[in-house]
């Protein structure tokens, strides 16, 4: 795991967008397109933010750029909890984008529902019977190392088949769908944004390279080449 340690959110998201550039240019050169997962949750808001603002905003071929999420509450896409309309907000609004590239997870049709067309969608995409690449995949990290909606102990973790999945929350109404373990463990690039110092206990074990670390549903993210890059800010680093 590459690990980058830099003093604060602005400073985490500013080296995400600039990995966000450099691989568009680079995707987009090779392969005519750049095809990326977002994820929800307050620590990219300030990325997004910045993809939508001047310094980058100008400079992305957004039109080549194919959007897909990596989790979603199941709410309309109008809902304040939607992951597409905290993207969408903050930057697919204010950028060039071909609606036609938006391929959002669909939470208002319920968990099961939703996840089988979000499943297709990615089939029919990729064009593919087997695991999607996706060229980049942003997660983020709970304090309790859950990432995308892969909780700890949960069943999720144990899917080998499916791209994606309903996930069924205790709290009424909050139920998801995810990305399964096998998809984000097929990307070719993935970067973890984490801030904030109620991480700062989990991070020290993932720095640590401690065992333990591993039974976290973020410590299961283990692509095959070493394309994984958190980028973590000094309270989530501890120091
Ligand atoms: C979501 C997620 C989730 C998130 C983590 C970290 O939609 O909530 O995709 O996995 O990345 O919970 O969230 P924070 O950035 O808020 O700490």
């Amino acid at each position: 795991m590459r690990a980058l340690i830099l003093p604060d959110v602005e400073a985490i998201s500013h080296k995400a967008a600039e990995i966000f550039l450099h691989l568009s240019k680079q995707y987009i050169s090779s392969a005519k397109r750049f095809v990326v997962a977002l994820s929800g949750g307050t620590t990219p808001k300030r990325f997004y933010e910045l993809l939508g603002s001047e310094i980058f905003r100008d400079v992305i071929d957004w039109s080549h750029v194919h959007f897909f999420w990596v989790d979603e509450r199941c709410v309309p896409k109008e809902h304040a909890e939607s992951n597409y309309k905290l993207a969408f907000d903050l930057f697919l609004s204010k950028v060039p984008h071909n609606p036609s590239n938006i391929h959002r997870i669909k939470g208002e049709e319920g968990p099961e529902r939703a996840a089988s067309e979000y499943e297709k969608d990615m089939r029919g995409f990729f064009g593919t019977s087997g695991f999607p690449v996706f060229d980049l995949i942003m997660l983020g990290m709970g304090e309790d190392g859950h990432t995308a909606s892969l909780f700890p102990a949960a069943e999720s973790l144990k899917e080998k088949t499916r791209l994606a999945i309903p996930v069924y929350m205790s709290k009424p109404n909050s139920n998801r769908v995810t990305l399964t373990l096998p998809v984000l463990n097929n990307a070719s690039h993935i970067v973890f944004l984490v801030a904030g110092k109620s991480k700062a206990h989990i991070v020290k074990e993932f720095l640590a390279g401690d065992k333990e670390s591993k039974q976290f549903p973020a410590g299961l993210i283990n692509l095959v080449k070493d394309n994984i890059q958190w980028l973590i800010d000094r309270e989530a680093a501890g120091i």
